[in-house]
């Protein structure tokens, strides 16, 4: 979801932008019109996380999948080693692109436990030689999220926070990089954001394309091509909207508070079940098993003529899966848990 403010916001000035007798979409990215709307958008991205001054902030495209080659391409050279942390299906995708260039050793799995919790911290086997630790923040398939900043001590930690950045505060003193997909949190698909510390720039292959160089994307502000303008406006929208509702704090609150209520109910219930360990689980994705799978269908169908949609689980796990993004207001949760307490006296 995106604010439906942020929306009406988009639609009154999509003919006419601030007066100029132009849409967002025909500014040329090099008028100062649309290098205003960048350069406000990365200011309240910093001011909002906190983001330290030797961290530099691109806006990229290519999805998050692009980073899981940038990252190794951008950070190792042939041969170097990095730390991996496989705990569900965007990590596994992550540590198998870079395996392609570089020596990943997995120092913990939720395999055996069919990622369904996140691995205990003491039983990580960390390389003190490793590049870096790479895990995903949360895995948004099979609803797990890491509770705490994992501690790598000097080895910096680069993360996939695509589903659930700006959903809390991030401790950049253990971060090298941290990136994310915009399309969950904040705005359209089309953007990926990639913050990442000044002194690991620079040490880019020399045989990958220029594009994919973060020194070079940082050197040229993020236009060393025509980037996805419209998406970086809508992200800018969004992030005002996040500042003016109270900033990161509030959003944390919120998550909070609406995963607990889905997950009081399932935890109540007999008949809905989440197989995720207390100590692992999203606030962001809660996946959710019906005990009679045969009524999948009828679910998801009643769920539509409530105007509840979007729930079928990853076409990988099945079940049912309800994403509560920064956008969700709390009465799309009361619904959810009203339409699934009365399904389940109907049907349990
Ligand atoms: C955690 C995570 N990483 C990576 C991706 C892939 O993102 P993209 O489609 O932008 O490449 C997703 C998509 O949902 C995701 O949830």
């Amino acid at each position: 979801m995106l604010p439906t403010v942020v929306m009406q916001r988009a639609r009154e000035e999509f003919l006419d932008w601030h007066g100029t007798g132009l849409s967002v979409m025909e500014l040329g990215h090099r008028t100062p019109e649309f290098i205003g709307i960048a350069e406000q958008a990365e200011a309240n991205l910093r001011e909002i996380l906190s983001i330290p001054d030797n961290f530099a902030v691109l806006f990229l495209q290519g999805g998050a999948t692009s980073q899981f080659s940038m990252v190794p391409l951008n950070l190792t050279a042939p041969g170097d080693r990095v730390d991996a942390l496989y705990t569900g299906l965007w990590s596994g995708k992550a540590l198998k692109e870079a395996g392609r260039y570089c020596s990943v050793s997995v120092a913990a799995s939720s395999e055996h436990n069919h990622f369904t919790a996140i691995p205990n911290t003491s039983d990580w086997q960390l390389s003190a030689n490793a590049r870096y630790v790479y895990f995903t923040d949360n895995e948004t398939v099979h609803g797990m999220e890491f509770q705490q900043t994992p501690k790598t001590g000097e080895v910096p930690l680069v993360s996939d926070m695509t589903s659930n950045f700006l959903t809390r505060p991030i401790d950049f003193s253990a971060y090298g990089l941290i990136f994310a997909g915009a399309q969950k949190n904040l705005g359209p698909a089309g953007l990926t954001l990639v913050i990442v510390r000044e002194d690991l720039l620079g040490n880019a292959r020399q045989d990958i394309p220029r594009l994919y160089d973060y020194a070079f994307n940082a050197k040229e502000r993020s236009m060393a091509n025509t980037p996805p303008t419209f998406c970086w406006y809508m992200a800018g929208l969004v992030l005002q909207w996040i500042k003016q509702e109270g900033g990161i704090p509030v959003m944390e609150q919120r998550a909070i508070a609406r995963s607990s209520k889905l997950y009081q109910l399932i935890d109540a219930s007999e008949f809905f079940s989440n197989p995720v360990t207390t100590g692992s689980r999203s606030r962001m994705n809660i996946p959710f098993l019906l005990r009679d799978e045969s009524l999948n269908n009828t679910f998801l169908k009643e769920a539509k003529s409530h105007g509840l949609v979007a729930l079928a689980g990853h076409r990988s796990v099945g079940g049912m899966r309800a994403s509560l993004y920064n956008a969700m207001p709390e009465a799309g949760v009361d619904c959810l848990a009203g339409f699934m307490a009365d399904f389940e006296r109907r049907y349990g």
